[in-house]
């Protein structure tokens, strides 16, 4: 009896303690915390302020199947790179390789495709950037050629990553302006800034900021003669993030990967519509010989010489697990119908918002299951509000729906976009839908602008727009 209510003190006091305690900010607290506590304590930082299904800006894998969750949870302790523990999971990560390098048409014949995996996409563009920036340095060292001034072509709506790449190479990132009459990469535009120093063109299949894919059939003809006339070799690394598990399954017919001739490398993410928890990336050479030799490393302190091709060591397994996994489980057809579902959905709602008398689509094509779109400017001419005030408003029954402004050239124009990922149903649009209009009604009445509109409209006025109100 007495046990239980000492039992009972204890608790209470511990639990008072407990809400009192400040979480570590600076320095290892001194003394140790009953594991309940600790979980409590991590546990109440990480309340999520949005649902993830109601999470329209991400790209990232937010919902797996059962049995696959399982499986990632049980291999949580599992690292890759400790192939002497774990050796089916190089295997199964190798399987994937060759799965993707095929489903992109590789040429390579040979039992395991070229290709390495990542922690998302930004590891695996870096190592197509990497692999891209050795071979010139080699062909240039070759000519006798000086190897100091390195540069990269991608469009001005390119994704943080190749910035970060260029930055930390050193390598000039020459951009090619996107515009309204221009909305993807123009190939004549990319080869007029091309030179003798460029390690390659980097064209992107699921635009970041607009959804829309780069024509990588007219880039890859046109350089086709252009290599051709000045005796370069510049090569094609495909960014397909997001496009490289969509184009397949959505259209399989369509030539953007390995079937055109300067496209050396591609990299997508594992994380995006691979289905896959997030963090996965994986990058793809058309052949053992686009990737330098210098790119491999081999330790010999795990039991086995093993040898690896990326910018992390250690790495966590369960991903390449899912990914597997997600092969066996859904096959060629489970993701066709997959990809296939979020595109009907993006397309339902590209359709409908483009029919609201106060928007207008950035395009009338939807490549991928997501898309941007802008204030109509007739509207925008009386308007009250701003797409950020759309955005707070949506935020407030739970939506992530991101404004933003556009890349140089266009960094005037805000936008809206929404990306449809799997298990985004017709039902949710309509709620999504019916809580814009909702909103723009509300704004509709508004006498006086918001502070945001206020923001905008002096901004612009100062580039000379004229408001009509
Ligand atoms: C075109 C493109 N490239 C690269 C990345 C970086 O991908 P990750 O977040 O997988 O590193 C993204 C992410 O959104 C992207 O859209």
């Amino acid at each position: 009896m007495n046990h239980q209510n000492t039992c009972k003190a204890d608790t209470a006091a511990s639990a008072a303690n407990a809400t009192l305690t400040p979480a570590p900010t600076e320095h290892l607290p001194r003394h140790s915390t009953p594991p309940e506590q600790a979980y409590q304590m991590v546990k109440d930082e990480t309340y999520p302020q949005t649902q993830p299904r109601l999470n329209l800006a991400t790209f990232v894998t937010t919902y797996m199947d059962d049995y696959a969750t399982k499986l990632m949870n049980e291999a949580i302790s599992v690292n890759y790179i400790d192939e002497t523990e774990y050796p089916r999971v190089a295997v199964m990560c190798g399987r994937c390789i060759n799965i993707i390098a095929n489903m992109w048409h590789t040429p390579e014949k040979s039992e395991w495709k070229c290709g390495a995996v990542g922690i998302g996409s930004s590891e695996a563009c870096m190592l197509g950037g990497v692999a891209a920036w050795l071979r010139w340095k080699e062909r240039r060292k070759a000519q006798g050629k000086p190897c100091d001034k390195p540069n990269l072509v991608v469009s001005s709506a390119f994704q943080v990553v190749w910035e970060k790449f260029c930055q930390l190479w050193q390598i000039e990132m020459r951009q090619v302006p996107i515009s309204l009459e221009k909305p993807t990469l123009d190939a004549a535009d990319a080869l007029a800034v091309c030179d003798e120093n460029t390690i390659c063109i980097v064209p992107i299949a699921g635009v970041t900021w607009t959804g829309l894919n780069d024509d990588i059939a007219a880039l890859d003809a046109a350089l086709d003669k252009y290599n051709a006339r000045t005796g370069y070799d510049i090569p094609i690394h495909v960014d397909a993030a997001s496009g490289g598990f969509i184009l397949p399954f959505i259209k399989p017919e369509e030539k953007w990967d390995f079937r055109l001739k300067w496209v050396y490398s591609i990299s997508t993410s594992g994380h995006k519509y691979g289905l896959v928890y997030p963090g996965l990336g994986w990058v793809v050479w058309r052949d053992k010989k686009y990737l330098p030799k210098e790119m491999s490393f081999s330790v010999n302190y795990l039991g086995a010489a093993i040898t690896q091709v990326g910018l992390n060591f250690s790495r966590p397994a369960a991903q390449i697990l899912g990914q597997y996994y997600n092969f066996i489980r859904y096959g060629e057809e489970g993701y066709r119908e997959i990809q296939q579902q979020s595109m009907a959905i993006a397309e339902y709602c590209h359709k409908r918002i483009g029919a609201m008398k106060c928007f207008h689509n950035y395009s009338t094509k939807v490549d991928n299951p997501l898309f941007i779109w802008y204030m109509d400017p007739e509207y925008d001419r009386t308007a009250k509000w701003t797409l950020y005030d759309l955005q707070a408003t949506l935020q407030q029954s739970g939506w992530m729906v991101p404004a933003y402004t556009m890349p140089k050239a266009i960094e005037d124009m805000v936008v809206m976009r929404v990306v449809v990922r799997q298990g985004m149903t017709r039902d949710m649009a309509d709620m999504l839908l019916a809580d814009i209009e909702a909103a723009v009604a509300e704004f509709d009445k508004l006498k006086y602008p918001t502070t945001s509109r206020l923001a905008y409209e002096k901004r612009e006025k100062q580039m000379g727009k004229v408001f009509t109100h």
